[in-house]
């Protein structure tokens, strides 16, 4: 099978082209024929090895030590990196009970990666290994490789935000994968969104329906600022503005401020599940800024590695 191989940690140009042997699946994984993957913010971090934030670790070297443990000490300990996908299931192992053969399934790899590739084996059951939901039928590959980073990241950083009718949300960083995610889903709670943003970003915002946009470049934006019940940074400690430092004190009373940087992911398929529930209703749609072949993929780690992509960038692979 095509797989992009990543032999040793670098720029964009460490990523090649390479054929590689068709995985088999275990007792308790599928074989998933991909149709599209995504680059993701996360993608370049390791691809180049350049850890962002702390993860709820105390220092940033016991981070970095604890990922080289996990990712691998000079190179990727899994050469085919890549962290979401979707695309149908083509064989089952043994023990397989959620899923059967020509199921069309979205989902994140965590630490198996292996979505840079035409396919890849994955547990049924959720670990740090990865979770798996089916694809709804409104959505294509691509969209459903789109949407599962920035809701996966969303969801998990929202649900103990508890949003509940009426609660002010402010996003900051609303126009990145996760932003985009978390601007529609604070909607769909029914709080009062303000999406932070630069000002090319301002109507995509206003778009995915925030209620109130602060350009976060705008020397005036800190006024702007109100008191908020939740907050997400939605872009990590790598990016920062006045307003961002700013905007940690525009709590109210029991306000929360949560950073995508600050704790421990948890890949759940029930996140998938709730999605889907909300993209059916409507309420949550992707945002594609720009799609490759898998064959151009260095252009594309060029294009997010920037950090400055609208929502997210599709890899199409069969
Ligand atoms: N805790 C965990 O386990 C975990 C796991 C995975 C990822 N993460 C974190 O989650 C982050 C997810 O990011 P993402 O992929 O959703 O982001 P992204 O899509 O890469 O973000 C791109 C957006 O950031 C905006 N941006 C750039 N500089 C900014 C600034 N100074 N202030 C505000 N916005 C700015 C850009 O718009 P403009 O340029 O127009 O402003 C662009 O639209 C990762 O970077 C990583 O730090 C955490």
């Amino acid at each position: 099978m095509k797989a992009i191989v990543c032999t040793k940690y670098g720029p964009p140009e460490v990523l090649q082209l390479k054929e590689v042997e068709k995985p088999t699946p275990k007792n308790n994984e599928v074989l998933i024929k991909i149709h599209a993957t995504a680059v993701t913010a996360s993608d370049c971090i390791i691809r180049g090895f350049n850890m962002p934030g702390n993860f709820g670790f105390p220092k940033k070297q016991m981070m970095e030590l604890m990922m080289r443990l996990v990712v691998g000490f000079k190179k990727p300990r899994k050469p085919i990196i890549g962290l979401v996908l979707s695309g149908e299931i083509e064989a089952v192992g043994k023990k397989i009970k959620r899923f059967k053969i020509g199921d069309e399934v979205y989902g994140f790899t965590g630490f198996s990666f292996g979505a840079y590739a035409e396919y890849v084996c994955i547990r049924e059951n959720e670990s740090k290994q990865g979770c798996l939901a089916i694809k709804p039928d409104t959505m294509n590959h691509e969209e459903a490789a789109s949407i599962t980073y920035g809701g996966i990241l969303a969801m998990h950083f929202m649900k103990d935000a508890n949003i509940q009718n009426g609660h002010k949300v402010l996003i900051y960083g609303a126009s990145g994968a996760t932003g985009t995610t978390a601007v529609q889903l604070a909607k769909h709670f029914g709080a009062e969104v303000t999406g932070v943003c630069s000002s090319s970003n301002m109507e995509l915002v206003k778009s995915l329906g925030s209620d109130k946009v602060i350009d976060y470049t705008d020397e005036d934006s800190i006024n702007k600022l109100e008191l908020y019940d939740f907050i997400l940074d939605a872009v990590g400690e790598n990016k920062t503005s006045k307003l961002k430092i700013q905007c940690k004190k525009a709590l109210d009373r029991n306000g929360k401020y949560i950073s995508v940087d600050g704790g421990d992911l948890k890949l759940r398929a029930e996140y998938l599940i709730q999605h889907n529930g909300i993209i059916e209703a409507g309420h949550l749609k992707p945002v594609i800024d720009r799609t490759y072949p898998l064959e151009q993929i260095v252009e594309a780690h060029r294009y997010v590695a920037k950090g400055h992509k609208k929502g997210n960038v599709v890899i199409t692979v069969n």
